[in-house]
């Protein structure tokens, strides 16, 4: 039998690490050795994994190669580009959260159910989708492969724990401190975050569009291998601690109905379709906190176009967003 490899994760104590932590002690992740890494800020701290506590330790180039085979990271872009740098000339894996390196043609983007086969020959470095994605495309994927997509067009609400436990700060704080007629200054969101909705994830590029956007409209041409999709987002960042909404309209090659769309949707690995006009029933965000499935809803014809579909996506933006997608694909290699 091969040997367990030893995992560490990189930024540990994030949002995305802390759940990484609860998932390998979840699925059993098969693993010889576990070392949790940050920043110097939580060396020393101690997180639970299974029956231990483990210390978080600083992460260094020394410490990361000795102890190390499989790294699930989560820490930033400018961490994720040291590691690469580190693994030079090493069999160390990095499975790596950060946009760092998710449109470099070396590097496979993955999503297990939808591209796997893109694991096959990856040179040591493998990258995460961005959150809003990776659930977009696990719905776009039965679509293709069933009626063809010819254009997507796609607005979504995003929670603030996209912009990671910083976010999550900003807005309770925020909250607290307008009830109580208190001044605030915004840190992490551009503008007022609490009951409000702001069109901007990331800075803007020449054309007009945010990074978020880009990343959405770039990472699905690549994951689907159609480099000339028709395809554009509208990101706008809302008041909701967790899980993002999409409202997503496809046109398919061919002719379908949303009977048909329900169907391959609800028959796709990790989708689940919640959808019942009569019953008033559709995902919404505070439903799917800490599930790992995708939910689509609000299946419908577009009135003014044929062969053109709304769809409502929603999932954990921490979870099948990053967290689980990661570990998914670790489990994949191994
Ligand atoms: N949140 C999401 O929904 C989401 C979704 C997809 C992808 N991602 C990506 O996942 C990554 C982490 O996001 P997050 O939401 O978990 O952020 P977070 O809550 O801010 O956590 C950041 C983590 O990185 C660590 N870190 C920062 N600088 C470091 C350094 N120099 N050396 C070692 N560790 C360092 C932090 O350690 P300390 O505690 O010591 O500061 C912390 O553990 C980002 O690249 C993000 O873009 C996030």
């Amino acid at each position: 039998m091969k040997k367990l490899p030893r995992v560490s994760i990189v930024g540990a104590t994030g949002l995305v690490g802390r759940s990484l932590l609860d998932l390998l002690a979840q699925r059993k992740f098969p693993l010889s050795e576990l070392t949790l890494f940050a920043s110097s800020r939580s060396a020393r701290k101690t997180m639970d994994f299974l029956d231990d506590e483990l210390e978080v330790e600083e992460l260094t180039a020394e410490a990361f190669r000795e102890k190390t085979d499989l790294a699930l990271c989560s820490a930033g872009r400018k961490v994720s580009y040291m590691l690469r740098d580190w693994i030079e000339g090493t069999d160390i894996v990095v499975v790596d959260n950060s946009s760092a390196f998710r449109m470099n043609d070396e590097v496979p983007l993955v999503i297990p159910e939808v591209n796997p086969e893109a694991l096959v020959g990856h040179r040591g470095y493998i990258a995460n989708p961005n959150c809003s994605t990776i659930q977009l495309v696990m719905a776009l994927k039965p679509i293709l492969d069933n009626f063809g997509l010819r254009r997507v067009v796609m607005s979504t609400y995003q929670s603030v724990s996209g912009a990671g436990q910083a976010g999550i700060d900003e807005l309770s704080a925020q909250t607290v401190a307008l009830f109580n007629q208190e001044s605030w200054e915004p840190k992490i969101f551009p503008y007022q975050i609490a009951f409000n909705a702001i069109p901007q994830i990331g800075p803007f590029g020449p054309d007009g569009y945010s990074e978020e956007e880009l990343k959405a409209t770039n990472e699905t041409r690549k994951i689907l291998g159609l480099p000339d999709l028709g395809i554009s987002c509208t990101a706008v960042r809302i008041p909701t601690f967790a899980c993002h909404g999409e409202s997503v309209m496809v046109e398919t090659e061919k002719e379908t109905s949303p009977e048909e769309l329900r169907a391959v949707l609800a028959a796709f690995p990790g989708v689940k379709v919640v959808d019942g006009p009569e019953d008033n029933l559709y995902p919404v965000p505070s439903m799917t906190v800490d599930l790992n499935d995708v939910f689509v809803g609000r299946i419908r014809r577009d009135l003014s176009a044929p062969n053109s579909f709304h769809l409502w996506i929603v999932a954990d933006n921490v979870l099948k967003g990053a967290a689980l997608n990661a570990v998914q694909i670790a489990e994949a290699l191994l």
